[in-house]
């Protein structure tokens, strides 16, 4: 047998990659593919990353991110958003509450992907130009946090509360926040806020 007759030998990397490429993408041999594809699939741009695309606080966003990202991890990580905390991180305090096209969400307990092409408004959002936004005022103005580390949160729920309810009864007010835990149990205050906020909004 002479030497262009001999089968060509294959090395177990590329037996592998030719395998996983016929799992995923149908039976494609190595040799099928040209050297440009073979190229990107060796060394992609951002191994196991995948683009996001979304509005956050009006501005249109990009990123390259795990698809394991939530959305608070995003928020604070990729965009330096850190005004949105992250307390229990299981979707139980309410403490990562943002507002996902107008709703209040536990961003601690979505995936940033799932936010994809909607529009997220966090505390940093909330302020007009250098002002502090109505309900930001009013949790000032009636003492409506002590420790503060609820507080985002449970103005980004006030928020989405005011939106479906302009004018809240005390009660709606107590179901709207009901998300939202305090360690410190400023609640009387918190609820206070909430209606005083209201009034100027
Ligand atoms: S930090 Fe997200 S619900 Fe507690
Ligand atoms: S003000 Fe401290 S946890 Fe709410």
């Amino acid at each position: 047998m002479n030497e262009d007759s001999k089968p060509k030998s294959i090395s177990r990397r590329r037996f592998l990659q030719g395998v996983g490429t016929g799992v995923i993408g149908g039976a494609v041999l190595p040799g099928a593919l040209s050297g440009e594809k073979k190229k990107k699939q060796e060394s992609p741009p951002h191994p196991g990353k995948e683009l996001l695309t979304l509005n956050v606080n009006g501005k249109h966003v990009r990123a390259m991110i795990e698809p394991r990202t939530t959305l608070a991890e995003l928020l604070r990580d990729h965009l330096e958003l850190t005004g949105t905390k992250i307390v229990c991180n299981h979707g139980e305090c309410g403490g990562c509450t943002v507002l996902l096209d107008g709703k209040a969400v536990y961003s601690c307990h979505m995936l940033a992907l799932d936010a994809a092409g909607k529009n997220v408004v966090t505390i940093e959002g909330l302020l007009i130009g250098e002002e502090l936004h109505p309900i930001q005022q009013a949790f000032i103005d009636h003492d409506g946090l002590q420790c503060g580390f609820c507080t985002p949160g449970q103005i980004m729920a006030a928020k989405a509360l005011l939106l479906k309810h302009p004018k809240p009864s005390p009660r709606q007010v107590k179901e709207g926040m009901s998300g939202n835990l305090c360690r410190c149990a400023a609640y009387p205050n918190i609820i206070k806020s909430v209606m005083a906020a209201a009034e100027n909004v």
